[in-house]
């Protein structure tokens, strides 16, 4: 699969969001019109043991594609293997995870720690790309701290290597999630860089997609957070994308009935409706009685109740407009 041809047609990429982006999230936000869609990391060493859970993280269906099934790891070998077994799932692509600041993660030398040490970073890219095949794509940050950004020679390598793509999610790694993504500084990054580059980071509106795309120059823009409060964000910058009206219909109903059948074709009954309260308090963001649609929300036992009572909240503000709630904090830790 030629990677770049289909960020031409949706540059609008769904980030890999631990605990969220599941074969059924992903599965409704292709239908809510995203782009390449990528699983939540998974650990390649954890992949050798082929435990259920590792392998339902990477599940997708077949109207997916493009799909990416991203790793992490410091293990060149393991790695490789992982890669290869992701190829033989049929996955369009492998994701390395270079930006994920949990300790955990960091502490064994995977995930952003990578960025310390590029040299390694050059043999696990030369590593995993020999592998396998399909295209290899990294993700990261723009470096360990402030006095050590590298994302120019991380995408220099990441060329060198035949890599297909670099998403920069534009902050350090001491930053977390704090401060804004710093998108100057991927702007610089794409001005020099031989190979896609997607940015990445506190991306809230349809707008501020296209602004963003089209002020960095940059090949594709991941959107993470962003779909959690407004789940139209990919349909309505698309249509901005492709000249359309933008003006889409915001139905609520149709959207968890959708969403609902989704989660419990996946999961079990009791997970299912945990992720339906947690992907509705977040949509509820910004419109009016939110706080106490919540507070109540998450007491409710019984399916029918909770569906009728996400139901009727959502009728009732379904025609208010959404207020801008992006300078209040949001999931403010995730693996990447
Ligand atoms: C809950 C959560 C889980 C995340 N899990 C991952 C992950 O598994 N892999 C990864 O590369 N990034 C992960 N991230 C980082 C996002 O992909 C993205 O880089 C970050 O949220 C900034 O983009 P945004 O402002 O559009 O959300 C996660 C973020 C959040 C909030």
């Amino acid at each position: 699969m030629n990677l770049i041809n289909e960020l031409v047609k949706n540059p609008f990429v769904l980030a890999p969001m631990a605990g969220i982006t599941d074969k059924a999230f992903r599965g409704f936000m292709r239908q809510m019109n995203c782009g390449p869609v990528i699983t939540e990391l998974v650990s390649a060493k954890g992949l050798q043991y082929n435990s259920e859970k590792t392998l339902k993280l990477m599940q997708f269906d077949s109207y997916q594609h493009p799909v990416g099934v991203q790793i992490f790891g410091e293990d060149l070998q393991t790695l490789s293997e992982a890669a290869k077994f992701i190829e033989g799932m049929g996955a369009d692509f492998v994701d390395l995870n270079f930006g994920c600041p949990v300790p955990k993660v960091v502490k064994k030398g995977s995930g952003s720690a990578v960025l310390k040490d590029l040299s390694k970073l050059k043999k696990i890219l030369r590593a995993t790309k020999s592998a396998v095949s399909i295209p290899v794509t990294i993700k990261v940050r723009t470096g360990w701290d402030a006095q050590t950004r590298n994302t120019e020679q991380v995408a220099q390598i990441a060329y060198d290597e035949g890599i297909s793509w670099v998403a920069i999610h534009g902050r350090t790694r001491a930053q977390g999630y704090s401060g804004q993504s710093d998108w100057d500084y991927i702007r610089r990054v794409k001005s020099e860089a031989r190979l896609p580059i997607l940015g990445n980071g506190d991306i809230t509106t349809p707008q501020l997609a296209i602004k963003r795309l089209e002020e960095s120059g940059c090949d594709g823009v991941m959107i993470g957070r962003g779909c959690l409060k407004n789940p139209w964000i990919f349909r309505e910058a698309l249509n901005l994308y492709l000249k359309k009206n933008h003006n889409v219909h915001h139905d609520f109903k149709g959207l968890f009935q959708d969403l609902y059948e989704k989660m419990a074709s996946f999961h079990d009954e009791r997970i299912a409706g945990l992720q339906i309260k947690k992907l509705s308090s977040w949509f509820s963001a910004g419109y009016p009685g939110a706080a106490n649609y919540r507070r109540e929300l998450f007491k409710i036992k019984e399916h029918d109740e909770l569906m009728g009572y996400i139901t009727n909240y959502f009728s009732n503000i379904s025609n208010q407009p959404q207020k801008d709630t992006s300078s209040e904090s949001f999931l403010m830790g995730g693996h990447g």
